[in-house]
C-alpha cells in the first residue's frame, strides 16, 4: 500500500494551538472484520495498525498526550476466545513496540485496573513503561482494563485510606485531590476526543476528564481510520469555539 499523503493537510494546521491531549475510543473492528468476512480477530489486528499511524502522526505533529481505549471493563462480556485473542495482541503489540516508541521519544503510560489483567499482560506492560520512562517528546496512554467508573471508584477508595490514615482532612478533599488520584494524574484533560464507527457514546471512558473536552465523530470503522482523519479531526477542533461555561 503506497504511504498515505497528507501534507496538504498538514498545511492547514495551526501549530501553536494544538490540542495538549487526544483521546481515541477505538472502535469498529468487529464490523470492519464483518464486512470482510473475516473473524473479529482480523479486525483487532487490522486496528492495531490504525493504532500505530495515528500514534505516528501524533507524533509528527507534536501532540503531548495521546490516549487510546483498547479494553474496556465490560469487554470481558465478549467471548473467551476474542478476549484471549486480545490479551494476546496486547502482549504482542507491547514487545514489538517498545523500540519504536523508544526511538520515537515516547513513553508509555497504563490506564485502568490491574486486577483481573493476566500476569502476562501486566509483565510485558511493566516491562515497557520500564523501558520507555525517561522518554519525554510524547506520552501515551493505552487504556486496558479500563473503566471511567471503575478508576473514579478506585480514586475514591484511595482517597478515603488516605483520610483514615489521618494523612489528609476530608475538608482537604478537592476537584485537584480527586485528579490527582486518577490514573491520569498530572497529565492535562483531553482537549479532543475522537470516536470513529458512528457510535455516539462515551462508554464508560475518562468520565471525569472528559468534561470540558471537544467530541469528533466519523462513521469510519477504526481499522480504516488514517492519518488523514486524525489531522481532519484537529483541524475541525482548531475551528470549535470553547467557552468553558464562560459567556
Ligand atoms: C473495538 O472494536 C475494539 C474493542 C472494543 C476491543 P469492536 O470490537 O468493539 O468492534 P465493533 O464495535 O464490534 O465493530
Ligand atoms: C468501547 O467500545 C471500548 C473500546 C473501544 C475499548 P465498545 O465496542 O466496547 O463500546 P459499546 O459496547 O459499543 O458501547
Ligand atoms: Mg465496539
Amino acid at each position: 500500500m503506497p504511504a498515505e499523503q497528507y501534507g496538504d493537510l498538514l498545511q492547514q494546521i495551526d501549530m501553536t494551538s494544538l490540542p495538549a491531549h487526544i483521546a481515541v475510543i477505538m472502535d469498529g473492528n468487529g464490523r470492519w472484520a464483518a464486512a470482510r468476512g473475516l473473524p473479529r480477530s482480523a479486525g483487532h489486528k487490522a486496528g492495531a495498525e490504525a493504532m500505530r499511524a495515528v500514534t505516528e502522526i501524533c507524533r509528527e505533529l507534536g501532540i503531548q498526550t495521546l490516549t487510546v481505549y483498547a479494553f474496556s471493563t465490560e469487554n470481558w462480556k465478549r467471548s473467551a476466545d476474542e478476549v484471549g485473542f486480545l490479551m494476546k495482541l496486547f502482549v504482542e503489540y507491547l514487545s514489538k513496540e517498545v523500540d519504536l516508541m523508544n526511538e520515537q521519544d515516547i513513553r508509555l503510560g497504563f490506564l485502568g485496573k490491574r486486577e483481573g489483567l493476566p500476569a502476562h499482560v501486566l509483565t510485558a506492560f511493566d516491562r515497557a513503561l520500564d523501558s520507555t520512562a525517561n522518554n519525554k517528546s510524547m506520552q501515551l496512554n493505552l487504556a486496558i482494563n479500563y473503566g471511567g467508573r471503575d478508576e473514579l471508584t478506585r480514586a475514591v477508595r484511595s482517597i478515603a485510606a488516605q483520610v483514615q490514615a489521618g494523612a489528609i482532612q476530608t475538608a482537604q478533599i478537592d476537584t485537584n485531590l480527586l485528579a490527582a488520584n486518577l490514573d491520569t494524574a498530572g497529565q492535562p484533560d483531553p482537549d479532543l476526543l475522537i470516536r470513529p464507527s458512528g457510535e455516539l457514546r462515551i462508554s464508560n471512558f475518562l468520565l471525569w476528564q472528559l468534561a470540558y473536552s471537544e467530541f469528533w465523530y466519523s462513521d469510519k470503522l477504526w481499522p480504516d481510520f488514517g492519518k488523514r482523519d486524525l489531522l481532519t479531526a484537529v483541524i475541525d477542533f482548531q475551528h470549535r469555539s470553547r467557552r468553558f461555561g464562560g459567556a
